[in-house]
C-alpha cells in the first residue's frame, strides 16, 4: 500500500473544517481542474493511508471477491476513524462532485458494489475499523470492518455471547448488516439488521449522526435495508444473545429422480409453512449429481437445543418424504464449534489466511408464505436440473433458505418496521453458478443457464404472480423496475423521500442504489 506523507494537518479535529480551505488556495479552481484531482490532493492534504491508480497495490486493492467484475475504483481509502471517513467523504465532494462513493466493508456483494459497481469511485475501505465492545446490558458495539467470523468469536469471548448472522466467516458486517443478513439463527433472532439498536453513520455532506428510534428515526429506518445509499455506517450497536450450549448440525441426504425431488420440496414447503419452530434454522440444498435424471438434495442446517427435541422436530419431516435418506448426519456441537463448521473452512477468525474469490452469477428469488411454488413450477425446476444441471459447464447450486414460518423473527416484525421489506418471504431461493475453477472468465452460457433455471419456475407460476427477491444476494441484472419493486416493494417511494433528505445529490450511489 502506498501511504501518503502526513499532511499539514496534525490534529484530526482539524481537519474537516481545514480540507476545502487547504484546497482552494493550493490549487487554483479553474473550470479545467478535474474532481479526481482535487479529491486525491485533498486525500494527499489529509494524511490518510490512500491507494490510487498509480500505487503497486492498486490492482490488488481493487480485486472484488466477484471475480466477474473489474472496475477501477478513483482511489481506495483506509480510515483510521470515523473522523478519517468523514474528511475523505468530503474530499469527494470537492469540484463538481461527480465522484461517486462506496463503502466496502467485506467486499462480498455480489455485484461488486463495494467498488461501487462502476469505474471511477472513491472506495472508503473499512477494513481498520475493528473494534468490537460487548456491554454491560448484553448490547454489543461492532465497527463495520469486522468480518462476520471474527464478529462470532468476539463475542463468545465476551460473556458467551452470540447473534444471528450469514455463514460465511468472511462475509462484512457493513454490507450485511445493511440489506438483510441471514443465518441460521435468524428465525428465532432475526436478521441482522433486525438486531440492531443504533448507528453511527457519516453522511453525504460529510456530518457524522447517529441513528435510532428515536435519534434521525428516518434515517435508521432507512439503514435497515437500504444502507449504502444513504451513508457510511462505521460502527452499529446490535442485541446479542446468550449462546446456546447445545446445537445439532444436521444434513439428510437424497439422491432420487425428478419426481420424487418435487415431493421432496413440496414438503420442505409445507413443514415450512405449519411446522418448523424458531429455533429450527433449515435449507434445503441441490447440488449437481453429474447423471442425467438424479438430482442430488439435502435438508441441511442447525437446531439450536437437544438431540432429543431436534429429533422429535425434524421427525415429522423426515417421515413425509416416502423414500428414506440415502445418507444422514446429526451432530451436536456447542456454539463456536457449529459456527465453524457451517462457515465450511475450518476456522472463524479471518486473520489466519486471505480471502478466497469467486466467478459466478447468482439470482434470488424470495417465495411468499401465501403463494408457493404449485406443482408444476417444481417439477419444471427439477426436470430442468436433471437435464441442463448435468451437461452445463458451470458449477453450480441452489438453496432453498427458510426465512418465515411459525414465530419467525423475520416474518413477524412488522413490515413498516425497517425498510426491509421482505417479510411476507417464507423462504429465498439463491440460484448460484461460478465458473468450474471458480477464476474469470465466467463460461459465455452461464448467464443462459442460470436464467433459464431461474425462469424454470417463474415461467410455470401464475402470471400475477407477486415475489420478490433477497437485496443481500444483489442481482446486476434486473432492469430498475424490477430490482426496486422485488427488493423494496413499497418502501421504494418512502427511500426515495428520506434519501432527498440524507444524500441528496446521490453522492452514494452504484448501479442499485436508491435514487429520486
Ligand atoms: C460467500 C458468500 C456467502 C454469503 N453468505 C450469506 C449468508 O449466509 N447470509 C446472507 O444474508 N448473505 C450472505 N451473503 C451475501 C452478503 O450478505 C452480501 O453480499 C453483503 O452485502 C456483503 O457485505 P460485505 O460488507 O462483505 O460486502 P461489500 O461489497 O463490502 O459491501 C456490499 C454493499 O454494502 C455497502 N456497504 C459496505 N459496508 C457498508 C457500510 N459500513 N455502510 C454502508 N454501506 C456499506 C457497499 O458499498 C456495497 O454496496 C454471502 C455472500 C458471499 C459472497
Ligand atoms: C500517475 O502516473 C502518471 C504517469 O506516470 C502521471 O501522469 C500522473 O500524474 C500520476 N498521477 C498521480 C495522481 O500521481
Ligand atoms: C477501539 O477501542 C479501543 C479500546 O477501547 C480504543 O482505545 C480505541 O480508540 C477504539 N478505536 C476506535 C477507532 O474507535
Ligand atoms: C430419531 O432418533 C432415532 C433414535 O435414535 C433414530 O433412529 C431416528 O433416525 C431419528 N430420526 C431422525 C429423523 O433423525
Ligand atoms: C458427521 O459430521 C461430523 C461433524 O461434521 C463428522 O465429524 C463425521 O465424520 C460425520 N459422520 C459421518 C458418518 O459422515
Ligand atoms: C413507514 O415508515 C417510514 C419511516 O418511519 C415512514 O416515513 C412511513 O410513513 C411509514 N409508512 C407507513 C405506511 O406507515
Ligand atoms: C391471480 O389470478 C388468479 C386467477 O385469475 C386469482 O385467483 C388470484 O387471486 C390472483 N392473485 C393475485 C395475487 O392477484
Ligand atoms: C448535513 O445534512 C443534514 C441532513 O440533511 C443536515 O441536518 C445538516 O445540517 C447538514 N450539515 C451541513 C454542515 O450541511
Amino acid at each position: 500500500m502506498m501511504v501518503f506523507p502526513q499532511s499539514l494537518f496534525t490534529s484530526p479535529a482539524l481537519r474537516p473544517l481545514s480540507l476545502t480551505f487547504f484546497t482552494l488556495i493550493a490549487y487554483p479552481v479553474t473550470a479545467a481542474l478535474r474532481s479526481d484531482t482535487l479529491l486525491l490532493s485533498c486525500l494527499q492534504s489529509s494524511g490518510i493511508s490512500t491507494v490510487t491508480p498509480n500505487s503497486s497495490s492498486f490492482a490488488q486493492d481493487s480485486l472484488a471477491f466477484n471475480r466477474r467484475f473489474e472496475y477501477t475504483p478513483a482511489a481506495i481509502v483506509f480510515p483510521h476513524s470515523t473522523e478519517d471517513v468523514a474528511v475523505a467523504v468530503k474530499c469527494a465532494t470537492l469540484g463538481d462532485g461527480n465522484i461517486p462513493v462506496s463503502a466496502r466493508s467485506g467486499g462480498h456483494s455480489y455485484g461488486a458494489f463495494g467498488l461501487g459497481g462502476q469505474d471511477g469511485t472513491l472506495v472508503i475501505d473499512l477494513s481498520n475499523l475493528k473494534n468490537i465492545t460487548v456491554n454491560q446490558d448484553h448490547t454489543a458495539n461492532i465497527q463495520t470492518g469486522n468480518r462476520l467470523g471474527d464478529v462470532a468469536l468476539a463475542l463468545f469471548a465476551n460473556g458467551e455471547r452470540a447473534m444471528a448472522h450469514g455463514t460465511c466467516p468472511y462475509v462484512g458486517i457493513g454490507g450485511h448488516a445493511g440489506c438483510g443478513g441471514f443465518g441460521l439463527a435468524s428465525r428465532a433472532w432475526g436478521l441482522v439488521l433486525d438486531q440492531v439498536e443504533s448507528a453511527e453513520v457519516v453522511i453525504a455532506n460529510g456530518t457524522i449522526l447517529q441513528a435510532s428510534e428515536s435519534t434521525n428515526s428516518d434515517l435508521f429506518w432507512a439503514l435497515r435495508g437500504a444502507s449504502p445509499s444513504f451513508g457510511i455506517v462505521t460502527e452499529y450497536k446490535v442485541r446479542t444473545q446468550s449462546a446456546p450450549p447445545s446445537n445439532i448440525v444436521f444434513s439428510y441426504t437424497y439422491s432420487v429422480d425428478p419426481s420424487v425431488a418435487s415431493e421432496i420440496l413440496t414438503s420442505f414447503q409445507s413443514f415450512s409453512q405449519y411446522s418448523a419452530p424458531s429455533e429450527l434454522g433449515l435449507q434445503l440444498s441441490v447440488i449437481p449429481s453429474r447423471q442425467p435424471g438424479i438430482i442430488t438434495l439435502s435438508f441441511i442446517g442447525i437446531y439450536m437445543g437437544s438431540l432429543a427435541a431436534f429429533n422429535t422436530t425434524i421427525s415429522p419431516l423426515i417421515s413425509s418424504v416416502a423414500v428414506s435418506p440415502q445418507t444422514m448426519n446429526v451432530t451436536q456441537f456447542e456454539w463456536i464449534p457449529s459456527l465453524v463448521r457451517k462457515g465450511g473452512i475450518g476456522t472463524l477468525d479471518t486473520s489466519l489466511r486471505l480471502d478466497s474469490s469467486d466467478t459466478f452469477f447468482a439470482k434470488s428469488l424470495m417465495v411468499p408464505h401465501d403463494a408457493v411454488l404449485t406443482p408444476s413450477a417444481i417439477r419444471a425446476l427439477f426436470d430442468y436440473l436433471g437435464t441442463e444441471g448435468v451437461t452445463t459447464d458451470t458449477k453450480w447450486f441452489v438453496l432453498a433458505d427458510l426465512f418465515g414460518g411459525k414465530g419467525s423473527i423475520i416474518s413477524d416484525t412488522p413490515h413498516n418496521s425497517t425498510a426491509y421489506a421482505q417479510r411476507n418471504g417464507l423462504y429465498n431461493f439463491q440460484f448460484y453458478a461460478s465458473s468450474l475453477d471458480l477464476q474469470p472468465p465466467f463460461p459465455d452460457d452461464g448467464i443462459d443457464f442460470l436464467n433459464n433455471l431461474y425462469s424454470s419456475i417463474t415461467s410455470n407460476m401464475p402470471s400475477n404472480w407477486s415475489f420478490g427477491a433477497y437485496p443481500c444476494y444483489a442481482d446486476p441484472t434486473l432492469s430498475d423496475m424490477q430490482w426496486q419493486t422485488q427488493y423494496y416493494g413499497d418502501h421504494y417511494p418512502i427511500l426515495q423521500s428520506i434519501h432527498s433528505k440524507y444524500n441528496p445529490l446521490g453522492l452514494f450511489r452504484y448501479p442499485q442504489a436508491i435514487a429520486a
